[in-house]
């Protein structure tokens, strides 16, 4: 066996002698899909864009019309989209253990259209939108289609409270995650047995801090390549997500339904 194999049956090993199930998804989960990642040096879309004009507070202060756009291209993307076998692997494994919590970084939604049902959105939902202001407590959410029309070459709507813009319900760089998210993270963390870290850099606090809350669960990381968390990890997967989970999640059925 290679080394890849050996850890596969390994990690497939750990994950089914454990009953509690934590996955740490990001970016390159849904690359398969068709959506870019934000760290890739050539497709990601940190390479093409600056998140400081675009993904932060005081971009949209500066320039609401040029956040608003580009959101709204991107929610548009992502709707085209359909969740790839990595996703529909993950939904499986509720059929294999009591508790299976994703806890993800993306904001396409595609985990919850596989139909996992426990998905923490630690970065929000681009196809939901909420008050810049924040006007009737935090977070003030706003229904778009309820809205009268608005001219949308002129930037984003208003809020129907208090008139401030309108944004789309993500995290900026600089910002809270959303109220409970992160609790609700770290909780499934800790009564973890086997957390899976999956397509992300690890680059970005507090999601990256996740995998390392609950010193007794075993770690597998699935990505393409090194990160700057692989070498905290138990278990190092090599390879796109949509071929290795279906694989893992396979050798963990035969041991758990021999
Ligand atoms: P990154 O773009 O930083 O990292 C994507 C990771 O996925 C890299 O480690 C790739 O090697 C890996 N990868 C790419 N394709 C893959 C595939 N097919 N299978 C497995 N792995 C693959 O994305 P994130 O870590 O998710 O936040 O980024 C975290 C946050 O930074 C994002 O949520 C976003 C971004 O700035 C905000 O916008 C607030």
């Amino acid at each position: 066996m290679n080394d890849q194999a050996d850890q596969l049956v390994a990690a497939a090993g750990a994950m089914a002698s454990g009953e509690r199930i934590v996955a740490v998804t990001g970016a390159g989960i849904s690359a398969e899909s068709g959506v870019p990642t934000f760290r890739d040096a050539q497709t990601g879309l940190w390479a093409t864009f600056n998140p400081q004009e675009l993904a932060t507070p005081d971009a949209f202060r500066r320039n609401p019309k040029l956040v608003w756009d580009w959101y709204a291209l991107r929610a548009a993307q992502l709707g085209e989209v359909q969740p790839n076998p990595g996703h529909l692997a993950l939904r499986d494994l509720e059929k294999l253990f009591p508790s299976v919590i994703i806890t993800t970084q993306n904001v396409d939604g595609l985990h919850q259209r596989a139909g996992s049902s426990e998905v923490i959105a630690l970065h929000g939902d681009i196809t939901r939108y909420q008050c810049f202001a924040d006007c009737q407590g935090r977070p003030t959410p706003i229904d778009l289609t309820a809205l009268p029309t608005w001219d949308a070459t002129a930037g984003p709507p208003r809020c129907p409270h208090c008139g401030a813009f309108v944004r789309p319900a993500v995290v900026w760089f600089g910002e809270m995650l959303p109220p409970g998210a992160l609790e609700a993270a770290e909780t499934a963390c800790r009564h973890a047995d086997t957390i899976l870290v999956i397509g992300t850099a690890g680059e970005v606090y507090p999601a990256a801090a996740l995998p390392f809350l609950n010193p007794r669960a075993r770690c597998v990381e699935i990505n393409l390549a090194e990160t700057s968390i692989s070498h905290r990890m138990h278990y190092r997967l090599r390879g796109p997500a949509s071929a290795v989970l279906p694989q893992l999640v396979d050798a963990v059925r035969r041991l758990r339904h021999p």
